[in-house]
C-alpha cells in the first residue's frame, strides 16, 4: 500500500463538521470523535487506511480521491461520511462499496469546471440500509438507476438532496416511499412523478423548467402528507388537477412564474394552508372568492392596480400581507375590513399617492406599514386619526411636501427619507439566478 501520510486530526468538534450540519443528528453522532483528513494532496484509501472500531464520522477534503472498494470496512460504526468537494467522477460517486450503518453521506459538489459539462448517469449497484440522508447535489447528474432492480439500494432514506444537476425527468430509480424531504431545485425537470412518496413532508422544486403545474407533467396526487411546496422561478402559465389534493399543505410558494391569474378555490379545500407566495408573477386583479384560513399572503411585483372591498374579505386570518412592487392606485376605503388580525401590510413601491379616510379603521392589530415608494406628498393623506395602531410606519421615497406634526401619534415612529430616486431592487429578482455555491 502506497503511503499516505496528511494532516489527520481527531476532534471532538470543529468547522469543518460545523459546516457540515444538515441534521439536528449529527451533532450527536459526531459528539465525541471525528476524524477529518484535509489533505493537500491526492490520496488513495483502501481497508487498510482507516481501522478504528469506535469512529462513527469521517471527513475527507482533497484535490483527488480514489477510494477503493471496502474501504471503510474497517471503520464498522461509520454512521457518518462526508466526502463533499473531492472531485469524485460520477462513475465513482460510491466506488467504497456497501456501508451496513452508514446513516448520513454527504458526495455534494464534486462539480469543478473540468467536471461539470456532461450529464451523467449514475448506477448504484451497493446497498445501505440505515442510509437515511444522501446528498448529491451538483454532480451533474441526469438520472440515478438501481443495478438490482428488485432491491432499493436506500430503503430507509428520509433526505435527498439532488439540488443543482442535470436532472430533467422522472428518475429511473424508484425512490423509497420512506422519503420525508426531496430537494430538486435547480435542475431542468419539466415532467416529474412523485409516484409512491406518500410521507413527503417537504418538496422543493425551485429553478426548473415546468411550464405547466398539471398532474400529467407534474403529478402531486401522492402527496398526502406534504407541508412545504416550493416552485419558485419556474415558467408556470397554468395550473391544472395539481395542487388540490395536497390537503396536508402549509407552506406554498410559487413567486416568480408565469400566472397572469390564480384561482383560489384550488386551494379552497387545504385547511392547514397558511402560507401562500405569488411574488413576481403578472397577476393583475384579486379577489378572492373562497374563505380561506391563510395567515400570510404575498404578492409582491405583480401588476395589482385596484384593491377593493371584494380582494380580501374572506381573508380572516390574515396576519400579514404583501403588496410591495404593484401598481396599486387605488384602495378602497373597506378593502381591510374584515382583516381585523393584520399586523403587518407592505404597501411599498406602487402608485399611491392618498389613503382613504377611515381606510384602517378595523385593522386594530396593524403595527407595521411600509408605505415607501409611493406619490403620497404629506402624511395627512395616510393618517387621519392619531389612533393609528401603527407603531413603525415607512415613509422613505416619498416626494413629501410637508408634514402636519399632529397626526402623528407618540407611540409611532416614522422613517423618512426624502431620496425619491433610489432605483428599486424589490423586483428585478428573477434576473438574479439561482446561487451556485
Ligand atoms: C460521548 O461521550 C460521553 C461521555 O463519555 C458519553 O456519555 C456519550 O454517550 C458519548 N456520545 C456518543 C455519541 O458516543
Ligand atoms: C484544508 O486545507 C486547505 C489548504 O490545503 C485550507 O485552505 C483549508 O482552510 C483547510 N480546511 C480546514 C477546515 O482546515
Ligand atoms: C453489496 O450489497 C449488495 C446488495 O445487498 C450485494 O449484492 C453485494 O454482494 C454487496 N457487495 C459486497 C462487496 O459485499
Ligand atoms: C431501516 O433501519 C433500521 C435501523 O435503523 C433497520 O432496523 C431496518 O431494517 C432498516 N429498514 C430496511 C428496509 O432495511
Ligand atoms: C416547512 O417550512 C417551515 C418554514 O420555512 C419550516 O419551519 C418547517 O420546518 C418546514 N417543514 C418541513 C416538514 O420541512
Ligand atoms: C417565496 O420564494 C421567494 C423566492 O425564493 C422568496 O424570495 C420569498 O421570500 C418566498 N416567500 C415566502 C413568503 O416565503
Ligand atoms: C378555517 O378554520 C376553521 C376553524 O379551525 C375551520 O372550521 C374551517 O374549515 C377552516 N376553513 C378553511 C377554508 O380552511
Ligand atoms: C381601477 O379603479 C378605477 C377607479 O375606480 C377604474 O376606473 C379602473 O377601471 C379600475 N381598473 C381596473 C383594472 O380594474
Ligand atoms: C420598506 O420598504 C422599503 C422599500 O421597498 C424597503 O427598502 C424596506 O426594507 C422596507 N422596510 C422594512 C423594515 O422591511
Ligand atoms: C394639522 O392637522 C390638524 C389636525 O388634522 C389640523 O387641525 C391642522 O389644521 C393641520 N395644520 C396644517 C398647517 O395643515
Ligand atoms: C438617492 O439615491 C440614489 C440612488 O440610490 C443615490 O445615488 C443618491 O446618493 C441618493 N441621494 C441622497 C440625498 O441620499
Amino acid at each position: 500500500m502506497k503511503l499516505f501520510l496528511a494532516i489527520v486530526l481527531i476532534v471532538t468538534f470543529s468547522s469543518l463538521v460545523i459546516e457540515a450540519i444538515e441534521l439536528a443528528d449529527v451533532a450527536n453522532i459526531c459528539e465525541n470523535e471525528t476524524l477529518i483528513l484535509n489533505l493537500s494532496n491526492s490520496a488513495k484509501f483502501d481497508r487498510n487506511s482507516i481501522v478504528s472500531s469506535t469512529l462513527r464520522c469521517i471527513v475527507i477534503r482533497s484535490n483527488y480521491v480514489d477510494i477503493k472498494e471496502s474501504s471503510f470496512e474497517n471503520v464498522p460504526n461509520l454512521k457518518y461520511l462526508d466526502l463533499r468537494r473531492n472531485v469524485i467522477s460520477s462513475r465513482n460517486l460510491f466506488s467504497f462499496g456497501n456501508i451496513s450503518h452508514l446513516k448520513i453521506l454527504n458526495l455534494g459538489y464534486q462539480d469543478n469546471y473540468e467536471n461539470n459539462y456532461n450529464s451523467k448517469e449514475i448506477t448504484i449497484s451497493n446497498k445501505y440500509p440505515e442510509l437515511e440522508y444522501l446528498n448529491l447535489a451538483h454532480n451533474s447528474i441526469s438520472d440515478i438507476t438501481a443495478y438490482w432492480e428488485s432491491e432499493n439500494p436506500f430503503p430507509n432514506l428520509t433526505h435527498l438532496d439532488l439540488s443543482g444537476n442535470k436532472i430533467y425527468s422522472p428518475l429511473s430509480l424508484t425512490l423509497p416511499s420512506t422519503l420525508t424531504h426531496f430537494d430538486l431545485s435547480n435542475n431542468r425537470i419539466s415532467k416529474f412523478s412523485f409516484r409512491e412518496l406518500n410521507n413527503l413532508l417537504s418538496l422543493k422544486l425551485d429553478y426548473n423548467k415546468i411550464n405547466a403545474l398539471d398532474h400529467l407533467y407534474i403529478d402531486f396526487k401522492p402527496l398526502k402528507n406534504l407541508e412545504n411546496l416550493s416552485i419558485t422561478n419556474n415558467e408556470i402559465k397554468y395550473m391544472r388537477s395539481s395542487i388540490e389534493n395536497l390537503v396536508s399543505l402549509r407552506y406554498l410558494n410559487l413567486s416568480y412564474n408565469f400566472l397572469s391569474d390564480f384561482d383560489f378555490k384550488m386551494i379552497e379545500d387545504l385547511h392547514s394552508l397558511e402560507v401562500v407566495a405569488l411574488d413576481g408573477n403578472s397577476i393583475d386583479d384579486v379577489s378572492i372568492s373562497v374563505p380561506l384560513n391563510i395567515t400570510t399572503l404575498s404578492l409582491n411585483c405583480n401588476r395589482i392596480i385596484n384593491i377593493t372591498t371584494n380582494s380580501f374579505y374572506n381573508l380572516k386570518n390574515l396576519r400579514r400581507l404583501l403588496l410591495s412592487g404593484n401598481m396599486i392606485r387605488n384602495i378602497h376605503e373597506n378593502s381591510f375590513q374584515n382583516q381585523k388580525l393584520l399586523e403587518e401590510l407592505y404597501l411599498d413601491d406602487n402608485d399611491l399617492n392618498y389613503l382613504p379616510p377611515y381606510w384602517c379603521q378595523f385593522t386594530k392589530k396593524l403595527r407595521y406599514l411600509n408605505l415607501s415608494g409611493n406619490k403620497f406628498t404629506s402624511l395627512e393623506s395616510v393618517l387621519y386619526d392619531s389612533n393609528l395602531p401603527v407603531r413603525q410606519l415607512y415613509f422613505e421615497r416619498n416626494p413629501v411636501i410637508y408634514i402636519n406634526g399632529s397626526v402623528i401619534s407618540p407611540e409611532m415612529t416614522i422613517f423618512l427619507n426624502g431620496n425619491t430616486t433610489s432605483y428599486m431592487r424589490l423586483c428585478a429578482m428573477k434576473s438574479v439566478g439561482p446561487i451556485y455555491g
